[in-house]
């Protein structure tokens, strides 16, 4: 097996490439686990068949349920809300999947029998309080630790519906009370700081369950009661925005370029990214907008742009970039002027310290930073930056965006790249290396 791949030459000179990413993280996750408890076969169509996915598939599998994947099309038949198939001392593995293990919590809520949830090196890391915590007050019981995995705990048939304010801005959390929510009998009140909402969208436009969101400036309310069966459904994915985001830093930074994505859900909960690049001075071009199920889509233009300005992003738009900053940390390098990115603490709970990490790399890179409060950055940008030094990524908890940043900085801004862990980048985007390779990109 390869330790590590080689970038040695810049990419440059792409123009007029179309290019597909794979199918939404977010989007397949939640087709998984919806489709797991429906009453009947549901079908997707792009589902994105990634490491993080596949934990989740193989997740639903050891519950009783049959999944057949064939290619992109995924065929569900699931169990109903009550008809998982528990044996004694279970095990489920979510692998990388912050996703898949803190929305199991969700939907095993009502199960009657102890099981643990366990993940890998990085997962077992990461905060797990922020679910069971709301969880409790549903009537869930843990066993010994309840903040890291591995976690057993055991449900119960009578959830009692909760109210619960959600602070950190976190779409799982939100959803890994929804999904218990699902299975009570009277209303949950959840207020909650923005994140991505496709479990609402998903739970209106596809489940129809009558969901009543109401928005103030800080906080979204939702309020339902739990339903008595999910109909079978089909879902069509759309691209990933969070992949797609990767091509869109590559083309902005590179010369004489330019690139269409098509395909990419851009549900405004996650366009963070094309705000901030737009803030920042970049054209983007949003053409053939549709909409699916409540979510949008459209295909996404750019060229390469040499004149960016710094900016001070408005901490509220954090939770819709959650997953790019470390691009954006890079597109700030390259920037006139001196960027700010303020209320960041979320990120350095991610699959790795993200924020440290942005910090290390724009360090070896002689990027000039200064650290906010703990949880910020300040970025001293220079249009003229380029690299031509030698650059070793490794021990990083083989955190796919870090992997594949790290690929777009050799490839955009030149330097010798030496980076571990090579395979990681399936936990997300199987397509990576593919499309950069079509790209004319030069990796060894
Ligand atoms: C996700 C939500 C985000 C994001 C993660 C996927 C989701 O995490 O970082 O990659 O599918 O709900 P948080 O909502 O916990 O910030």
């Amino acid at each position: 097996m390869k330790k590590f791949i080689s970038i040695k030459n810049r990419i440059d000179n792409f123009k007029n490439k179309q290019i597909h990413v794979n199918g939404d993280k977010s989007l397949s996750i939640r087709f998984v686990l919806l489709s797991s408890l429906s009453k009947g076969k549901c079908v997707a169509e792009n589902i994105l068949k990634s490491e993080d996915v596949l934990s989740a598939i193989n997740c639903i599998k050891k519950l009783g349920v049959n999944v057949n994947l064939k290619g992109t099309k995924c065929e569900v038949k699931g169990k109903g809300l009550n008809g998982f198939s528990i044996k004694k001392k279970m095990v489920l593995n979510a692998g990388n999947s912050g996703t898949t293990a803190r929305l199991l919590f969700g939907i095993l809520s009502n199960i009657k029998k102890e099981i643990k949830i366990a993940g890998d090196k990085s997962l077992s890391q990461r905060d797990m309080s922020r679910i069971t915590k709301p969880l409790k007050k549903f009537g869930v019981k843990f066993f010994g630790n309840h903040k890291k995995l591995p976690i057993t705990f055991k449900g119960t048939q009578k959830l009692k519906p909760i109210k619960y304010v959600e602070n950190l801005g976190s779409a799982q959390c939100k959803s890994a009370i929804m999904f218990a929510a699902l299975k009570t009998k009277h209303k949950t009140k959840l207020k909650c700081k923005p994140s991505r909402n496709h479990t609402e969208v998903m739970f209106k436009n596809v489940l129809k369950i009558p969901l009543k969101i109401t928005k103030d400036k800080n906080f979204e309310k939702i309020e339902f009661s739990g339903i008595k069966k999910i109909r079978p459904f089909n879902y069509k994915i759309p691209g990933d925005i969070s992949s797609a985001a990767f091509f869109m830093t590559l083309t902005i930074l590179s010369n004489n370029s330019s690139l269409k994505i098509k395909n990419v859900n851009i549900n405004p909960s996650r366009t963070g990214i094309i705000k901030v690049l737009k803030m920042m001075g970049a054209k983007i071009k949003l053409l053939n907008k549709k909409n699916y199920k409540g979510e949008q889509i459209s295909d996404i233009f750019l060229k390469s742009q040499s004149n960016l300005k710094a900016i001070n992003l408005n901490p509220k738009y954090n939770s819709s970039v959650i997953d790019e900053f470390l691009l954006i940390f890079l597109i700030a390098s390259k920037c006139r002027g001196i960027s700010t990115f303020t209320n960041l603490s979320e990120l350095n709970k991610k699959e790795s310290k993200r924020l440290d990490w942005g910090f290390k790399i724009l360090d070896m890179m002689g990027v000039r930073t200064k650290k906010i409060k703990n949880n910020g950055i300040k970025i001293w940008g220079d249009p003229n930056l380029k690299l031509n030094k030698n650059f070793v990524i490794k021990d990083y908890l083989k955190d796919h965006r870090i992997f594949m940043l790290s690929v777009i900085i050799g490839l955009a801004l030149g330097g010798n790249w030496k980076i571990y862990d090579p395979n990681c980048f399936y936990t997300s985007f199987p397509f990576f290396l593919r499309i950069l390779k079509k790209l004319g990109a030069s990796i060894k």
